[in-house]
């Protein structure tokens, strides 16, 4: 009988709570006790009331709230050896056999991490004496699952992280109300989405809404006076008889020397070159919040039952795995393989090589 906890980690996303419900009840199906582990990696570095035995009744109505009822955090003192290992040592502790974390790309970043380090804190905590020579030897690995929940779709692992496609549809319904006022007074509209580093959520509402114009971090202008060639296309379809303009930006766009592109800037241009009515709304947390969508429900339910799944098939050879879904199949990885593709994504990036970053994401998408 495996004890198991489980914990949401970083910025929110919808669809969290459906995979917290079915990662406890599949749990207490299987007969095993699954914990609560509260505030993300905060509750493992306070210990105490912060790891809970979780009920049947306890995740009761999660399938359609959003956020997460078990909190979350980016905490500080988890990013620091001792707070890892005060993690490690509220664990053993409480005797628990594996970890199941839902996060996204720096959540699971420190699960792998936990992870590579457990040997390591479980023979500091025994020679300190804080854990004894029968828990060092019962608790030698420490299995950990991760989940990615994310409304970037910013892991390598999976075609779409949990949050992804309800974050998406707040912005397209978000952008529909937008055009409805736009179009009334001729106006031009520039909406930032969220995203981070990873363009999805502002390349998906771009082509879903009808965009004129759009910038991400992946593919950023390919010269210079990028500024005249928006302008012509804007004004070409006005001359083709729209009477509104639209620009999606992702927060974190980039101009080919790697300058920040920001809306204010392109709102500036839109109107000092075409004259247009230009407005500027960004659309922040809202992105992220509210109920589920039918398939974050779906996904979050799907990928938590695997966890449990994976957590009782492994022995203590099997790599911490990462869950995701490829071609509308649930699947399980490595979550080390998982974290490096990803990490190489970024490096990429920040070299320039914009067609690597492409490269390496749809080789990810395509095992
Ligand atoms: O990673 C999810 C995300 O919503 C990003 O898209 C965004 O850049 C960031 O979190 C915002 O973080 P915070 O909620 O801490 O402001």
């Amino acid at each position: 009988r495996k004890n198991i906890g489980v914990l949401t980690s970083g910025g929110d996303a919808q669809g969290m709570n459906p995979c917290v419900r079915a990662v406890v009840r599949m749990a207490i199906a299987r007969g095993c006790r699954p914990f609560f582990v509260y505030e993300g990696y905060q509750g493992l570095v306070e210990g105490g009331d912060k790891i809970r035995e979780a009920r049947w009744s306890d995740v009761n109505g999660f399938l359609r709230l959003g956020g997460t009822m078990i909190g979350t955090a980016r905490c500080k003192a988890f990013r620091e050896v001792e707070g890892r290992r005060t993690g490690v040592l509220n664990l053993i502790k409480r005797g628990i056999d594996a970890l199941v974390v839902i996060g996204g790309d720096g959540s699971l970043t420190g699960a792998d991490r936990l992870r590579a380090e457990w040997p390591e804190h479980v023979a500091a905590l025994e020679r300190d004496g804080r854990i004894t020579a029968a828990e060092a030897a019962r608790y030698r690995t420490l299995m950990i699952v991760g989940m990615v929940g994310s409304i970037d779709n910013d892991l390598t692992s999976t075609d779409m992280t949990i949050g992804a496609g309800s974050a998406l549809e707040r912005i397209c319904e978000s952008v529909d109300a937008i055009l409805s006022t736009a179009m009334s007074h001729q106006r031009a509209f520039v909406v930032e989405v969220m995203g981070r580093h990873c363009g999805w959520l502002a390349l998906n509402a771009a082509i879903s809404t009808g965009a004129d114009y759009l910038f991400i971090p992946e593919a950023p202008p390919s010269h210079d006076d990028w500024e005249a060639s928006m302008c012509r296309t804007l004004k070409a379809s006005r001359d083709a008889g729209k009477r509104t303009s639209l620009v999606i930006v992702a927060e974190g766009a980039i101009d080919r020397n790697l300058n920040p592109i920001k809306a204010d800037y392109i709102r500036e241009i839109l109107a000092t070159r075409l004259g247009y009515d230009t407005r500027v709304t960004i659309l922040g947390h809202v992105q992220r919040g509210g109920a589920p969508t039918h398939f974050d429900r779906l996904l979050g339910t799907l990928q938590g039952a695997e966890a449990i799944e994976a957590i009782l098939r492994a022995t203590p050879e099997t790599p911490s795995p990462v869950i995701g879904m490829l071609e509308n199949k649930v699947t399980t990885q490595p979550l080390k393989e998982a974290i490096e593709l990803t990490g190489q994504v970024a490096q990429a990036i920040a070299a320039k090589d914009f067609a690597r970053a492409m490269q390496l994401r749809s080789q990810a998408f395509a095992k």
